[in-house]
């Protein structure tokens, strides 16, 4: 299972400290929650505040668009070569050609959708990604609970991406108490907010998860 931190629950204005000791063999990618006030609630983070990240970090990114009309938004991140640059399903009707211009640009795709969105919005577009991220919060917020219905939908497109080899990412409320059963259904990436960030030690918690993963 690889670890991917989502920093919007860490201490944002003390990041200049915090990314270089997030220890590669711990964390695989760092998470950034881009947010529009639109699709959801708050303004996060946009382009400029990723460029210090990545200028920071050493893990590379894994960028989650919240945004509308995500196709004025991902080629801002092009030049950052993120591992994942990830948009909403329910935010644009031009999802096949976001997905070829974004794999263009020599960066892996990946589509997401909200709790209450069915896999089956997803059918068409999956010869065209390469990551499905399935939410398992309402996304806007760090620290929400885990929505357990997630649990039946990672079944179902588990079994829909099959025959495409793409990876699967689970996000929100991801913490020890559900990691193990995530990891059985065969999730490969795990974004972690508050189980990390909200701890002493990201490095120490990510390595636990990652044994529990395992187990
Ligand atoms: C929610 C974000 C998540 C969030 C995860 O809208 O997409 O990445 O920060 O945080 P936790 O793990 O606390 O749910
Ligand atoms: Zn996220």
């Amino acid at each position: 299972m690889k670890i991917s931190a989502s920093l919007l629950a860490s201490e944002l204005t003390n990041l200049a400290n915090t990314l270089p000791n997030l220890s590669q063999d711990c964390i695989d990618y760092l998470h950034i929650d881009v947010m529009d006030g639109n699709f959801v609630p708050q303004i996060s983070f946009g382009e400029a505040f990723t460029k210090e990240i990545a200028k920071y970090g050493k893990q590379k990114l894994d960028v989650h668009l919240m945004v509308r009309k995500p196709e004025d938004h991902a080629p801002k991140y092009y030049s950052l070569s993120p591992e994942y640059i990830t948009f909403h399903i329910e935010t644009t009707n031009f999802g096949v050609r976001l997905s070829e211009e974004i794999r263009g640009s020599g960066c892996k795709v990946g589509v997401t959708l909200n709790p209450s969105t069915p896999p089956e919005s997803l059918r068409y577009l999956l010869p065209y990604v390469d990551l499905v991220l399935v939410m398992t919060v309402d996304p806007g917020f760090y620290g929400q609970s885990f929505v357990k219905s997630g649990l039946d939908k990672i079944r179902t497109i588990r079994e829909m991406t099959r025959d495409y080899g793409i990876q699967m990412e689970v996000d929100g409320g991801v913490n020890s108490q559900n990691i193990r059963e995530l990891a059985h259904l065969g999730v490969d990436i795990a974004v972690v907010g508050s189980a990390l960030f909200k701890t002493t030690d990201p490095n120490s918690e990510a390595k636990k998860l990652k044994t529990l993963a395992l187990s």
